[in-house]
């Protein structure tokens, strides 16, 4: 049996306006992540995905466009194979449409699995652009932040370059985290598809591109200082920052009743700021704690329902090196 994994990811800031290439802060979370498993299928059987967290069971013949069928077949042609007799179960403690990254996450840890069954180690930059492409057909339109830093697996800044028409390789850069921190993450349970909040981004932006881009130039600018707060384990201003980013996702119209409820219950309990994460409309917000108050902004999350509550511990790894990117 082949084993691989691949952690959720969380947006730290700069969602959104990353598609419009401003930068954005991308975290890895390492405990809560998809698995995969793959065992020896019969001959001439091909592939099949079992995923009973999402209810499905499926061959690659018969459903080849599906987005994990579609990474597989990718991957499968980047390493010169034509076909794999293998079921391949997929896991996943990730919740689903919730801006924690899980589709990428199930798509990297096929892509490993697939590679270590034909004994090739791929870098994280293939990794990274082949799930890339299934992103594309999950969201349309997506940044590529979040196959980036599930791929590379460690807090990066990211940023586009070049046009639509001429797109140029982003800029990754690993993040220097100076003192570990911690943040809560809020579950509102609301599903919510990336693309749709996105495309609903993009029509107010084609409709008001001065308006917006203002939007996306201050969230850049908080994004710049709330690397500096990161490099200098300044957490009280790292807070602010998040608060403000919120104002903002706000104003752009991405966030939800139930995200705004929970970022307020977060800031009255104690937290040092608190933000929506991911596309918005649904799936999680985040609140940054001292270890102090992080059981009081848990408790205020739950009563303000929050469906669950998990603690990502954020720090420099030994791993988490330049030279990696
Ligand atoms: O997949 P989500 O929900 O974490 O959203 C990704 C972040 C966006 O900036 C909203 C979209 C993108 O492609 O960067």
């Amino acid at each position: 049996m082949i084993k691989a994994s691949a952690p959720g990811k969380l947006i730290l800031c700069g969602e959104h306006a990353v598609v419009y290439h401003r930068p954005a802060i991308a975290l890895p979370i390492a405990d809560v992540r998809a698995y995969v498993h793959a065992t020896a299928g019969p001959g001439g059987s091909g592939l099949r995905f079992d995923a009973p967290d999402l209810g499905r069971s499926w061959t690659l013949d018969e459903a080849p466009d599906d987005p994990i069928s579609q990474v597989a077949t990718a991957t499968l042609g980047h390493i010169g194979i034509a076909t794999l007799d293998l079921t391949i179960a997929i896991r996943s403690d990730i919740p689903i449409a919730s801006g924690m990254g899980s589709g990428a996450a199930i798509a990297t840890a096929i892509v490993r699995t697939l590679a270590e069954v034909a004994g090739r180690e791929l870098p994280a930059a293939t990794v990274s652009a082949l799930v890339y492409q299934s992103e594309k057909r999950y969201h349309g339109t997506p940044s590529g932040i979040d196959n980036t830093v599930v791929a590379y697996e460690q807090p990066i800044w990211f940023q586009r370059r070049g046009t639509s028409e001429q797109p140029e390789p982003p800029l990754i850069e690993p993040i220097r985290i100076a003192t570990p921190f911690t943040l809560l993450i809020g579950d509102t349970g609301v599903r919510s598809a990336t693309r749709m909040p996105v495309g609903e981004v993009r029509r107010r932006w084609q409709a008001d591109p001065a308006g917006y881009d203002a939007h996306f130039d201050q969230i850049g600018g908080l994004v710049v200082a709330a690397r500096t707060a990161l490099e200098l384990g300044d957490y009280a201003a790292l807070g602010l920052l998040l608060n403000q980013n919120h104002t903002v996702l706000r104003a752009i119209g991405v966030s939800s009743p139930e995200l705004d409820q929970l970022v307020q219950a977060a800031l009255d309990a104690g937290a040092l700021g608190a933000k929506l994460s991911g596309a918005g409309w649904g799936g999680v917000m985040i609140a940054l704690v001292e270890n102090a108050g992080s059981t009081c902004v848990r408790e205020a999350l739950i009563r303000a329902g929050a469906v669950r509550v998990l603690a990502s511990h954020v720090e420099q790894t030994g791993d988490q090196a330049a030279d990696r990117l």
